[in-house]
């Protein structure tokens, strides 16, 4: 397939959005070798546990063997192909067992049924082929577990490069200094191609038109019936009505592999609870560090192509492609080790308002993308714009590196097809340093 075709310098081809080929393509050659969010160890705390879940179409197990290491295995028995876990989390009493095999937690096949009936074949206990098989790389960065299905590529910690301060700072902002994943997880399938949702995280477009209706009925909800007031919950909902110039005053950054993040819409409200939650990770850390943590105020980060963390309330999405036009995104909420049990409430809470599939914010934006691939489909054209603010991104010259734009820039949407186009260009693993275009 010619990937030059289908991209311009701030255009794209819809063929990126409904193409089978395209999307076969990808799960080959981003989700088979890109580094992909599998799952956080807190999930797996105990030697036996595991979380199955997916790596692009791939079937995957993570779970804790009993040096405590985390092994990763393709979820399928290598005697007659049956899978070895159902999705989600669960525990096994050190071994897993198929109906027609028995592995140890190393993933080292332990036995089979009617041993003797081998003899004089080439089946062989202890033969590689018969266990079950690794995924080719695993790393964690303060807990976050990734997997790399190519055993070349970008090491992972170059992968990472400039969005690992929101990794820091998500975990920083606890008095203990980690996290762990809290309550269930909210899986919402969405009518969309996969890529349509990481262009929605960073676009400070869209909000204004997108989710004018759910704003407009939280401030009639906070005149008419609480004269003015605005919780928490509204304030979040309130914040996408913000007038134009808010928007364009974020920053957006880019990095390399696609990444990018925006600085926050809304803190933190100034309350008892977060007195008590400062006064909790200044005891730890010194009153100066805590607010030096809370002074980076992060919305989404991206980290392309897999999730994307949001660090100031502790939020975890991750995307999932099912298939051309339909894309799991599972939400999973952290808890902040060492803070006020409250605080877990109003993460909570933030989850319930923006990410759950009830959401009156989540259902606005789903529905747009949905749109976006039935539009897309028709023969109405071509190309899907990525024009504005082209041309005008800049180097950035904090530590960091990449580039910044203004907040209504598509600066994030154009990065992640720079990216897009490496990787599908078998070019994965070499940089993708995003240029001032
Ligand atoms: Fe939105």
């Amino acid at each position: 397939m010619d990937i030059d075709r289908l991209i311009k310098k701030d255009e794209v081809h819809r063929d990126v959005y409904v193409s089978e080929e395209v999307f076969g393509l990808e799960m080959d050659r981003i989700f088979g070798s890109a580094w992909i969010y599998v799952g956080h160890d807190s999930q797996i705390p105990n030697p036996g546990d595991y979380w199955t879940t997916r790596i692009g179409l791939q079937s995957v197990v993570m779970t804790r063997g009993k040096r405590d290491e985390i092994n990763i295995f393709y979820n399928r028995c290598p005697h007659k192909g049956a899978r070895i876990a159902e999705e989600g989390c669960g525990h096994t009493n050190g071994l897993f067992r198929c109906p027609f095999s028995t592995f140890n937690l190393d993933g080292k096949l332990r036995g089979v049924p009617y041993l003797d009936g081998y003899q004089d074949t080439s089946f062989d206990l202890t033969d590689p082929r018969f266990s079950l098989r690794k995924v080719a790389r695993v790393a964690a960065y303060r807990g976050f577990v990734f997997a790399s299905l190519a055993e070349d590529g970008a090491e992972f910690e170059d992968f990472l490069a400039g969005v690992k301060s929101s990794l820091d700072n998500f975990c920083d902002r606890a008095p203990e200094g980690t996290v762990s994943v809290a309550g269930g997880v909210f899986r919402v399938v969405q009518r969309s191609n996969w890529k349509i949702f990481f262009e929605n995280l960073n676009d400070t477009g869209h909000p204004i038109a997108t989710h004018e209706s759910s704003y407009r009925a939280a401030r009639q909800y906070s005149e008419e019936v609480l004269d003015g007031e605005l919780p928490f919950e509204l304030h979040i909902i309130d914040g996408n009505g913000a007038p134009p110039k808010f928007w364009s005053d974020l920053d957006l950054h880019a990095f390399d592999y696609g990444h990018s993040y925006m600085t926050a819409i809304f803190n933190a409200p100034d309350d008892p609870l977060s007195q008590q939650y400062f006064a909790s990770l200044a005891a730890k850390v010194g009153g100066d560090r805590a607010e030096e943590i809370l002074a980076v105020n992060r919305h989404n980060t991206i980290i392309y192509p897999s999730c994307s963390p949001h660090t100031s309330f502790q939020q975890w999405r991750v995307i999932r492609p099912l298939s051309v036009d339909r894309t799991l995104v599972e939400i999973f909420t952290f808890r902040l080790d060492g803070a006020p049990d409250e605080l877990l409430q109003r993460t909570f809470t933030y989850s319930n308002v923006v990410n759950s599939p009830s959401s009156i914010v989540m259902t606005d934006d789903v529905h747009v993308y949905a749109e976006c691939q039935k539009g897309l489909s028709t023969q109405g054209g071509d190309w899907v714009s990525q024009h504005r603010n082209a041309g005008q991104d800049q180097p950035y010259s904090g530590s960091e590196g990449g580039l910044i734009g203004v907040g209504t820039s598509e600066l994030p949407i154009r990065n992640q097809f720079r990216a897009w186009h490496e990787y599908m260009s078998e070019g994965s693993g070499q940089s993708v340093s995003p240029e001032a275009s």
